[in-house]
């Protein structure tokens, strides 16, 4: 079987690199030269681990020419879908589908998040059939995620040829509305965001009650089937290019039938209130927030991925930043232009009166290995707090 991908972000690189390296003939293509171009020379332009072993054993051929489309069995869309003024921007979407279907009459396959109606409206403009396929990869697990789907979910007609691409994950295949399909990923992605807001609404509660734990709380909810452990990780609030999006696309969705979604909303709004409450839990330990030289770990949005697209943890470093004497950040491999970085922590670490965790890169264990006597205020929770002389960590109260 001979697919297209048209969109190499995230979603289309990574489905290029799967789907070519399982053996089938992939296409993939790009409106942007300088991406197009790397690519052919073998460079990966973004960082996800595992991604360029997988394009390299498929070897996909990556293009700006949609006319290779021509023989193309199925083309999966899986160009971004911003939100613009609170509202879903389809305007890529349109592009690519347009385009599309100039070339083939195959049917198309969206992956991008879109919201309901979106494949009926496509199918309004052009002949094509239109199947919604979501995606639901993480970054920084993109490719075992893929592999590995907990489901796969096709909606639309003529789903046939859409599952059996997909057959080699083993993952069951729910059949249904393209309506339904393209429902699937918000509520998805709005449940997962709930349920880390809800985590770090009780992380607020357990700052104030000696000898509770938030992760300990969270371990005691998470064994409970009905409600399982994952993304029950209190901290610094959740970013990148999906929940705050997909969240605020489905709210406003929401409102154009005159129906507003509290839970979601309210998650949005305890999420969006995280940073400034880390603030001041610094602000309450030290007498002066000026006089301290802080050497923040983290900058990505979450450990594995060099993404720091809605960041919490680039959202502090401006916050903190004007609030101290000096900021210095240390991140394995995220850069943003403007931050002041060090490129070793140990280095980092020297003369500096405070240590801030803003994303959970495995690697900052390495503290514990450390004599570290300054505060260590741990956004993450990634840290043994018995190992440290002065550890405030997020939902844990601290002894004075
Ligand atoms: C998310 C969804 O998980 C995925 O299914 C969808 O396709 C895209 O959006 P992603 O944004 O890559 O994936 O990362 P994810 O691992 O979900 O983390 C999102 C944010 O939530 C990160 O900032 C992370 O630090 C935070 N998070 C996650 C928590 O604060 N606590 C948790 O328990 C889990």
């Amino acid at each position: 079987m001979k697919i297209g991908v048209v969109g190499l972000g995230f979603v289309g690189l990574v489905t290029a690199a799967v789907l070519s390296s399982d053996g089938f003939e992939v296409i993939g293509i790009d409106v942007d030269p300088e991406k197009i171009r790397k690519l052919k020379e073998g460079k990966v332009p973004i960082y996800e681990p595992e991604l360029e072993k997988y394009i390299r054993r498929g070897n996909p051929e990556f293009s700006l020419d949609y006319t290779l489309l021509r023989s193309a069995d199925l083309t999966f869309v899986s160009v971004p879908t911003p939100t613009v003024d609170r509202n879903i921007d389809l305007s890529f979407i349109f592009d690519a589908v347009g385009k599309i279907s100039g070339i083939t009459g195959s049917d198309i396959v969206i992956k991008s998040t879109v919201v309901p109606g979106t494949a009926k409206k496509i199918m309004d403009r052009i002949p094509n059939n239109v199947i919604s396929n979501p995606e639901f990869l993480r970054e920084g697990a993109a490719i075992h995620d893929t592999l590995h789907p907990d489901r796969v979910i096709i909606g639309g007609n003529n789903a046939e040829l859409v599952e059996r691409v997909w057959s080699f994950t083993g993952a069951p295949a729910i059949k249904t509305t393209n309506e339904n399909a393209e429902l699937i990923k918000y509520a998805s992605n709005a449940f997962l965001a709930t349920k880390i807001s809800f985590i770090n609404e009780i992380a607020n509660l357990c700052e104030q009650i000696p000898e509770t734990d938030v992760d300990t709380v969270a371990t005691g909810m998470g064994l409970d089937r009905r409600i399982g452990s994952t993304f029950l990780k209190a901290g610094i609030g959740y970013g990148g290019s999906c929940f705050p999006k997909d969240t605020q696309a489905l709210m406003s969705f929401a409102d154009s039938f005159g129906q507003e979604m509290k839970i979601v909303r309210s998650a949005t709004e305890v999420n969006e209130s995280r940073i400034q409450r880390f603030l001041d839990r610094m602000g309450a330990f030290f007498e002066n927030l000026s006089d301290l030289k802080v050497l923040q770990l983290g900058l990505s949005f979450k450990d594995n991925t060099n993404d720091s697209r809605e960041s919490p943890a680039l959202n502090l470093y401006y916050k903190l930043k004007d609030r101290v004497k000096q900021l210095t950040v240390y991140d394995p491999v995220s850069k943003v232009e403007g931050v002041d970085y060090c490129m070793d922590l140990e280095v980092g670490l020297k003369d500096k009166d405070a240590i801030v965790i803003a994303t959970e890169w495995p690697e900052f264990k390495i503290l514990e290995k450390m004599d570290v006597k300054i505060p260590i205020f741990d956004g993450r929770r990634i840290l043994d707090p018995a190992k440290f002389k002065k550890y405030i960590g997020v939902g844990l109260y601290e002894q004075g």
